[in-house]
């Protein structure tokens, strides 16, 4: 605890990211590295992940996005898909208890449609469940992928002009980003992907146009709270000008 009160002391708190995008990659490799199956590492992820999230709403971050499910991750193996589900449907049980106790509002972003119907209720359950809560707002990327996003705000957008309600000339950034799952949310200030990948794998493209990107080589489950910290730090010592000078 004490070396988590000194890197906290390091962290404006009046320069915090409000937004944090976090693609949690390395668990298949944590679990081999421990000759574990690959759901141990998905497991040993989840489990690190309320702490992060506990640790950012702790702070006063208001927004963190976390990459779950992206829509290539169909195509794993039948076992580990089902191992994935089967840890998200007890995920979002259990976060409305604990996270909820937390004040964190659970939120799911991405296509549904192809879940189970066990599982898109629970999500429609969670999300009311912590709606009114007034801490963190947690979206979780479920079959989410940042293109889908973008071509079905496209399709909206194409709708109502086709409706008459807007023109052409009406169709602006501002626009497009009201049709996205994080309509009415800040962009992202700071993106994490852990396990020493330095890629976006479709991940929110839109909101991480002006986004600081931050990597680091330690595998999802070992990701810790001051890993967090160090990446705000990191963030808040960066000088960022937005296209400016
Ligand atoms: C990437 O690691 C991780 C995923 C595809 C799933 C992310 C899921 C979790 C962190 C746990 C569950 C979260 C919820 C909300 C239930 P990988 O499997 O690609 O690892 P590898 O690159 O080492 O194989």
């Amino acid at each position: 605890m004490l070396f988590k009160q000194k890197k906290k002391k390091e962290i404006d708190m009046h320069n915090l990211p409000r937004h944090i995008g976090v693609i949690m990659d390395g668990n298949g490799r944590w679990a081999k590295k421990r000759g574990l199956p690959r759901s141990a590492g998905h497991s040993a992820g989840a489990e690190a992940l309320k702490k992060i999230v506990t640790e950012a709403n702790d702070l006063g971050v208001k927004y963190i996005t976390v990459y779950a499910f992206s829509t290539e991750n169909w195509k794993r193996p039948k076992e580990e898909v089902d191992y994935l589900m089967n840890l998200l449907l007890n995920y979002l049980k259990n976060a409305e208890q604990t996270l909820s106790g937390e004040n964190v509002v659970i939120r799911a972003i991405g296509s549904r449609a192809e879940f189970s119907e066990e599982i898109r209720e629970q999500i429609v359950k969670t999300e009311e469940f912590t709606k009114n809560n007034t801490g963190i707002v947690m979206n979780i990327a479920l079959n989410y992928g940042g293109r889908e996003e973008i071509a079905t705000a496209a399709r909206r957008i194409a709708e109502m002009t086709l409706d008459g309600k807007i023109k052409p000339e009406d169709i602006d950034d501002k626009l497009i980003g009201e049709n996205l799952y994080t309509a009415s949310q800040p962009d992202v200030d700071l993106l994490i992907r852990t396990s020493g990948e330095q890629r976006l794998s479709n991940f929110m493209l839109w909101q991480v146009s002006y986004a600081e990107m931050w990597f680091t080589d330690k595998l999802w489950p070992d990701f810790k709270p001051s890993d967090l910290c160090d990446a705000i730090i990191d963030f808040q010592n960066r000088g960022r000008r937005f296209g400016g000078v």
